[in-house]
């Protein structure tokens, strides 16, 4: 698939059939992420990959959250709040679950840019599941049970997950989202 024809036809899935996606499928999609550019060549991110028993101990973790999504109810209104439990209940039975953690920084300027680097390497595995014909969603990591869910990922001390990647074949049709496209200022 074209780079570009890529870029502009992934979108965010939310919905999956559940059934497995080969581990060797998973560990090329994973390979793309190691190449995204980042500070300083820090490379300052781990996938931790759960399928299986696993993938059920973190979907439970995440499943917590339903009952903290009421702070959102005045953003987001009560119909969205309800959709995003219903959501983070079972995930769109998304098989396959990467928790992606980086270095825990109390440097701002540091965090920012190690933020970028993951940033990048999480679209380079849309992209390249995208173009191996697997769905995906970048979701946020629920803050309300950070350390749970650092246990339940196995993460390593003086690490925290900061994305999460949802993977499966998907079973709902894209929406469109509208772009904005008053983004850019050129001087000269
Ligand atoms: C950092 C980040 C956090 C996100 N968090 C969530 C989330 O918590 N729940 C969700 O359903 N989608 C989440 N998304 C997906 C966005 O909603 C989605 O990318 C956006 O609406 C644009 O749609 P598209 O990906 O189909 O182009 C997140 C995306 C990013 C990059």
């Amino acid at each position: 698939m074209e780079l570009l024809e890529a870029i502009h036809g992934r979108r965010s899935i939310r919905m999956f059939d559940g059934q497995p996606i080969d581990h060797e499928l998973i560990e090329e999609i994973l390979d793309s992420a190691t190449y995204a550019p980042s500070r300083m060549n820090t490379q300052p991110w781990h996938f931790h990959v759960v399928t299986g028993e696993a993938r059920k101990n973190v979907g439970e973790v995440i499943a917590m959250t339903t009952s903290y999504l009421e702070e959102y109810i005045d953003v987001l209104g009560p119909d969205a709040v309800e959709h995003a439990a219903r959501f983070y209940a079972d995930l769109g039975a998304a098989p396959v679950i990467i928790g992606v953690a980086s270095f825990i920084e109390e440097d701002c300027n540091v965090a920012r840019d190690y933020a970028v680097s993951v940033g990048a390497a999480v679209q380079n595995v849309l992209l390249a599941a995208y173009a191996k014909g697997v769905s995906g969603c970048s979701i946020s990591s629920p803050h309300w049970v950070r350390d749970r869910l650092s246990a339940a990922f196995g993460v390593k001390e003086g690490w925290e997950i900061i994305s999460l990647v949802l993977l499966g074949y998907g079973v709902e049709e894209p929406h469109e989202r509208e772009r904005h496209t008053d983004v850019v200022t050129y001087l000269t």
